[in-house]
């Protein structure tokens, strides 16, 4: 066996095309399953893809990087699932384009962070982190809460998110800029047809300031939905490793 190996490493042009051979074995090895993603994702109740706010919210979210300190990904170990909850599941970022599972955890994971505090705590916290814990790390976010959004913008977000593949409806492009305007007034005309494109969306003024929409209402608003869109509660305990 050894001495067949000497053959290889004497002839320079005969290695590099074993290792190529080698190396493409692992590539495909690697690669083929991203073909059958489709059927490996399992669809669970309650994962819808985002209300136009949401999706303003994740934009903000990506543009000013968040993702370099939060991961959004609760693995499926003891520590962690009695820190943030239930493990994360692949269909829950079946709409997240790109993915926001992060790499670096500086601050907590965000993962199950829906719900976890009020409206105004998140406020309080975007403008002056340290007022709310002395020790943290994080920067203020303040100009959000100037930062106005254009509702006129919001097909475009949803035209490019269907590109890759989340199924927005036609429907819920030509109503973008009435969707995103309505998440944040409960009393607007077509509360209805919002809450049946967007089910369970939580419709309020998120940022305390009813008079204009900005990135702070949107990165509130997605700061709250994340991780309550599947029910968890239906599950045994013991699916949740307690
Ligand atoms: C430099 C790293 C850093 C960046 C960038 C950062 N954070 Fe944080 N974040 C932290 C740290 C550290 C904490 C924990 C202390 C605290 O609560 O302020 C935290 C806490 C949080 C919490 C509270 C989580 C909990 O469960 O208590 C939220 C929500 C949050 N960050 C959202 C954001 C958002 C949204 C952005 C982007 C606009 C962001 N963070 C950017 C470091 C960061």
């Amino acid at each position: 066996m050894l001495n067949r190996h000497e053959f290889l490493e004497k002839r320079g042009l005969v290695l590099t095309v074993a290792i190529l051979v080698v190396v493409a074995i692992g590539g495909a090895v690697e690669i083929a399953p991203l073909f059958y993603l489709e059927s490996t994702i399992e669809k669970v109740e309650g994962v819808r893809p985002y209300s136009p706010l949401e999706l303003a919210g994740r934009n903000v979210y990506v543009r000013e990087g968040c993702y370099v300190c939060h991961s959004q990904m609760v693995r499926p170990l003891r520590d962690e699932v009695e820190r943030y909850g239930h493990y994360s599941l692949a269909a829950e970022s079946m709409y997240d384009h790109p993915f926001q599972w992060g790499s670096k955890r500086t601050g907590p994971d965000l993962a199950r962070v829906g719900g976890k505090y009020s409206d105004a705590w998140h406020v309080q916290h975007m403008i002056n982190p340290r007022s709310l814990v002395p020790e943290s790390v994080m920067p203020p976010y303040k100009f959000l809460a100037n930062a106005k959004i254009d509702p006129e913008n919001a097909a475009g977000w949803l035209k490019a998110n269907r590109a890759v593949g989340v199924p927005y409806t036609d429907e819920m492009i030509e109503k973008a800029a009435e969707d995103l305007a309505t998440q944040v007034d409960p009393f607007a005309a077509d509360f209805d047809g919002f809450m049946a494109r967007y089910p369970k969306a939580q419709v309020r003024d998120f940022d305390g300031d009813p008079s204009e929409i900005t990135e702070m209402d949107a990165l509130i608003a997605y700061m709250q939905v994340l991780g309550t869109m599947v029910d968890f509660t239906i599950y045994e305990p013991e699916d949740n490793y307690r």
